[in-house]
């Protein structure tokens, strides 16, 4: 346990991935069985692929009740439907096109209008699912980027002054497309925050978001009313001091 949740950290990739899965699944079926549906966040990058492959198998596939789960995205680069490296489409290729969920559950960040518009759109569509009130995610996956960023909280981004509206445009001048994003207070909301973190390139990150240093990183907004979990591979945790083998 850190001064910032609850950190656990597995053999390996692999282990993680698992883990990650099982804690889904649980997670959905838990908020499924006390208000009848679950509103699921998902990360994007490359540690959760293969937590969402696994999901798409047995026996985890026929865990979870797949028509009771709405999916969103944490963030999304600004590309055309169905561009590899869109988050949208990795989950879709990985989990969402392999299990029996309607197209009406699936609430991806469409890119199709300009950003600005873009990142309303989504509020809008959130809105529409959540009601008036501030969203509350049931489960809300993020990363952590080597640069400490999260979700698209980019070091350095006007996002990260948000307080008021949802969502948000950010941008790297090295990368061909921008990004809408999430904003803090919105992923503060949610009742199950789970980081994922893996490999040795992310052990600094790690350490300093675990250990509070460095307060303007990214990772540092985030700061869950509900739980917040780190699931973490032992490369990722090797700086932390947190070594001990959870699965
Ligand atoms: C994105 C992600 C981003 C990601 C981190 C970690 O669109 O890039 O949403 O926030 O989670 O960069 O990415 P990896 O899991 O690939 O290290």
């Amino acid at each position: 346990m850190s001064g910032r949740g609850e950190v656990r950290v597995y053999a390996d990739a692999a282990a993680l991935g698992r883990a990650t899965a099982e804690l889904f699944a649980e997670t959905v079926r838990a908020a499924v069985a006390e208000s009848g549906r679950c509103g699921v966040l998902l990360a994007g990058g490359e540690t959760p692929r293969r937590a969402y492959e696994l999901l798409a198998e047995e026996p985890l596939a026929g865990s979870v009740p797949w028509p009771r789960v709405h999916f969103f995205w944490g963030d999304e680069r600004c590309l055309p439907a169905g561009d590899p490296r869109r988050n949208e489409t990795m989950a879709r290729r990985a989990l969402l096109d392999r299990v029996p969920v309607m197209p009406d559950q699936v609430h991806a960040i469409d890119c199709a209008a300009a950003p600005e518009q873009a990142a309303a759109d989504y509020a809008e569509r959130m809105r529409r699912f959540f009601g008036e009130s501030l969203p509350r995610f049931d489960l809300a996956l993020l990363g952590l980027g080597d640069d400490g960023h999260t979700a698209s909280l980019l070091p350095d981004s006007t996002a990260l002054g948000e307080r008021q509206c949802w969502t948000a445009v950010a941008g790297r001048t090295e990368e061909p497309f921008v990004r809408v994003t999430l904003t803090a207070p919105l992923l503060n909301r949610a009742r199950t925050t789970v980081f994922l973190v893996s490999g040795q390139g992310k052990a600094e990150m790690l350490r300093a978001a675990l250990a509070g240093e460095r307060p303007s990183l990214p990772v540092h907004l985030i700061r869950p009313e509900g739980r917040l979990l780190w699931l973490v591979d032992r490369e990722a945790a090797s700086l932390s001091g947190a070594v001990g083998a959870a699965g």
